[in-house]
């Protein structure tokens, strides 16, 4: 079987590392892909965003199936285009795909379904938003409502921020159109915590816990990123939890998603709040996460191109899902100055120094001559197994000690919790 894999961060390397183990899968092609994935794939030069390009190259090629990681062609409706051309894709349909596309779009299916979440308003303009917060106490959270790449939420902490962060999304639009509506919402308070889930459109399936760290210091300090380490499994993801997710939340998004004739054959990522009163969710994503896949797929046993034909057949529960019982931590190695600006083209060292049991995904990375060279703020996901998360975590520092690039920067403290 040929695959596409789409995409060029350490959640598609990751892809591509699994499926390469699969004996069904014979060719593995990734659009665009990176220095690391070109190791275990042919990557084509294609972006993300040219659906059109895409869907040619599949069909010349008569790839038997296409695998999406990141948000922007899910939302464009690459689905869409892949099943008018009769070809198969793993991911929601572009109306699905709404779930992470508009937050006041999954806040109102969440208020359809009775899926516990933040109390919200919507809000078109500066005015009216002035006026909803006189209901609200804070902190409070204002959201841009489209993709703004992680960047378009705010939590407000006095009335002066949010009037500024009101002004900034609807007044200057300093999200572009991402910020036509805003969503203001009640702050939660408890622990942040995520899961991801295969959908097949009749059923959901959690796959085992995961924990990220948002935040770009040590301590959880400074300002969100796109994810600077994981560790699964996650002790806060206890039986009763997952038991309490399940029923208040994966059930009522199933039902949701097939009464509103979503068609989602692909991953669901459900951002959650553990508060006193049970779990809410802060956010869908329509996409495996990153750096939280790195962590998941390296604990899975089966074969996840079996999974992946199991979900374009519907048939989800016909498949047993195994995981290890191992622990497994993913720490990034970011650019100095990441998530603000930050160089790039430094050279990258000491990759063949790390030990075989260690995994190096690449993020940011690029071929600058014969160089492997930095290319994005998060360059390098360095990821490990053990049997528990200590031994996981010393192999990956260890190892971390050995790669080398000007402005390496990390944090030292994933796993720790
Ligand atoms: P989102 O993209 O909606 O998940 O928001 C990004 C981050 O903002 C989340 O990961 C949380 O850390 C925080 N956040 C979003 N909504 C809330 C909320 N209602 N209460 C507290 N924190 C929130
Ligand atoms: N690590 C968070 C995300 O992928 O959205």
């Amino acid at each position: 079987m040929k695959v596409l894999v789409i995409g060029n961060g350490g959640r598609e390397h990751t892809i591509v590392w699994k499926l390469k183990k699969s004996p069904l899968v014979t060719e593995i092609y990734c659009a665009p892909g990176n220095p690391g994935i070109a190791k275990l794939a042919k990557c084509v030069n294609i972006k993300v965003e040219n659906i059109g390009a895409l869907v040619e190259f599949s069909r010349e090629m008569k790839i038997n199936m296409t695998i999406v990681g990141p948000e922007i062609p899910l939302v464009a409706g690459i689905v869409d285009e892949y099943n008018k051309a009769g070809l198969k894709i793993i991911g929601p349909s572009g109306k699905a795909a709404e779930l992470e596309g508009s937050k006041s779009f999954s806040k109102k299916f969440m208020e359809k379904y009775n899926i516990p979440t933040a109390r919200f308003n919507q809000v078109f303009n500066y005015q009216d938003g002035i006026e909803v917060l006189k209901n609200y106490t804070f902190p409070v959270v204002i959201k841009a409502d489209g993709l703004a790449a992680g960047k378009g939420v705010l939590i407000c902490n006095t009335m002066q921020e949010a009037e500024e962060g009101l002004r900034n999304i609807l007044v200057d639009k300093v999200f572009g159109d991402a910020g036509n509506e805003v969503v203001i919402e009640e702050f939660l308070e408890g622990i942040e915590t995520s899961i991801l889930c295969f959908v097949d459109g009749k059923d959901i399936i959690p796959m085992v816990g995961s924990q990220d760290h948002k935040r770009i210091y040590d301590g959880d300090q400074g300002p969100n990123t796109g994810g600077m380490g994981t560790y699964s499994p996650n002790y806060i993801y206890t039986d009763e939890v997952a038991q309490s997710v399940k029923e208040k939340i994966l059930q009522p998004t199933l039902e949701g998603i097939q009464k509103e004739e979503m068609d989602y054959k692909g991953i669901l990522f459900i951002g959650l709040m553990i508060t006193r009163d049970g779990p809410k969710v802060l956010e869908y994503n329509v996409r495996f996460g990153d750096p939280e896949t790195q962590v998941v797929l390296m604990r899975l046993e089966t074969d996840l191109f079996e999974i992946f034909q199991h979900i374009l057949d519907q048939e989800l529960s016909g498949i047993e899902i195994k995981w290890n019982n191992n622990a497994a931590v993913c720490v990034v190695l970011a650019s100095e100055g990441y998530p603000e600006a930050y160089e790039k083209d430094k050279v990258i060292l000491g990759l063949e120094a790390v030990a075989d049991d260690v995994v190096v995904f690449h993020a940011g990375t690029a071929m600058k001559e014969d160089n492997l060279v930095t290319a994005g703020g998060r360059v390098l996901g360095v990821t490990a197994q053990g049997t528990t998360i200590e031994e996981a975590r010393s192999k990956v520092y260890n190892s971390i000690d050995k790669i080398f690039f000007e402005g390496k920067t990390y944090r030292k403290d994933i796993a720790t919790k």
